[in-house]
């Protein structure tokens, strides 16, 4: 198992396959990935992307999340599901989605490998959902159902939560995800990737919602690997939250790694000073071994973006 110097496992790789989306969140954070689609014509092909993950699981890096833009405009995307699934040694297999091509595909993913899929829901209201992303709540909803029937387990909702847009909307959220069968994840909006005023206007800190939760909670779960996220567990349904924004205790605890579209080892979200490239390797027909030097060389790059006595205000 890779340790960064800080002394924190790295067990979870975020592959962006593409920053190409068919929305347009104005919250949108590309994965932290500094190009646009338009500006970022490479894109890894399959064979790369299973590549680079049968070695990140040989370096005990077993948890994999497809990532984008968003996954599904890919073509291949089937096969890179299949390519990484069949991996030895792999433990976990999932993809965020916006959602709105799950309907139709939800069935293949599960049959080719992935075993869970996060969906990005900020709201349940079809005008609300228009305008803020540009696309069909309904073809979003269909998604999440055809995914719980296909048997991705668990079906998460993303809901980033916005002050002026979504705030309000947090318990019907909950209350829905339950009646779906899905788990709901509340997340603090980021200020990557967006403007300074995007960010003042519409940030809204999630710890009003967290006293609120654990006043109601039974019972509150905190996941050690995963950046000592908490889950309320409430008498209605649960709920997890994804709390990053000067939060030392959340960067201590993280395990990430990432890979950006255009295939770029990358060791924190937050930082885009400190990235890898292994695309021109492979390109130049490197050996594994080589490959698995860069991921060595990545981890010791890793730091905690926010660390304790050193707040960084963005
Ligand atoms: N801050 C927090 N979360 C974001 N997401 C996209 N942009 C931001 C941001 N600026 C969410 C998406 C997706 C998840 C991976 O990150 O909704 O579900
Ligand atoms: Fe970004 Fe996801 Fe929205 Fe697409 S759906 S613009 S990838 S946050």
């Amino acid at each position: 198992m890779i340790k960064d110097n800080f002394g924190r496992p790295v067990l979870n790789l975020r592959i962006s396959v593409t920053q190409r989306c068919s929305m347009r969140c104005p919250y949108c954070h590309r994965e932290g990935q500094e190009t646009k689609a338009e500006d970022s014509a490479i894109e890894m092909d399959t064979t790369e992307i299973i590549r680079i993950a049968k070695v990140a699981i040989e370096l005990d890096i077993r948890k994999i999340k497809i990532t984008g833009g968003e996954p599904l405009q890919r073509d291949d995307i089937l096969d890179i599901v299949e390519g990484i699934a069949k991996l030895q040694g792999l433990q976990d297999l999932s993809m965020t989605t916006n959602g709105t091509f799950l309907a139709s595909m939800a069935k293949d993913l599960k049959i080719r490998g992935l075993m869970r899929v996060n969906v990005s829901l900020p709201t349940l209201k079809e005008d609300v959902y228009r305008g803020l992303m540009g696309g069909s709540l309904t073809d979003v909803l269909e998604g999440i159902h055809a995914s719980v029937n296909a048997g991705l387990y668990p079906v998460k909702i993303n809901m980033v939560v916005l002050a002026d847009v979504n705030e309000n909307e947090v318990y019907d959220m909950i209350k829905f995800a339950r009646e779906s069968n899905a788990l709901l994840q509340l997340i603090e909006l980021e200020p990557i990737n967006l403007s300074q005023t995007y960010y003042r206007q519409h940030h809204y800190p999630l710890d009003k919602i967290e006293a609120e939760l654990t006043s109601h909670a039974l019972r509150i779960e905190v996941r050690p690997n995963m950046q000592n996220r908490r889950i309320y567990h409430l008498t209605d349904g649960r709920v997890e939250v994804i709390h990053p924004t000067e939060n030392t205790e959340f960067c201590a605890h993280c395990t990430r790694l990432r890979v950006t579209s255009d295939g770029k080892l990358k060791p924190c979200l937050m930082a885009n000073d400190n990235l890898i490239d292994v695309l021109t390797l492979l390109r130049k027909g490197g050996t594994d071994e080589e490959l698995r030097k860069l991921f060595t060389v990545t981890c010791r790059r890793r730091e905690p973006y926010y660390k304790k006595g050193a707040i960084q205000v963005t």
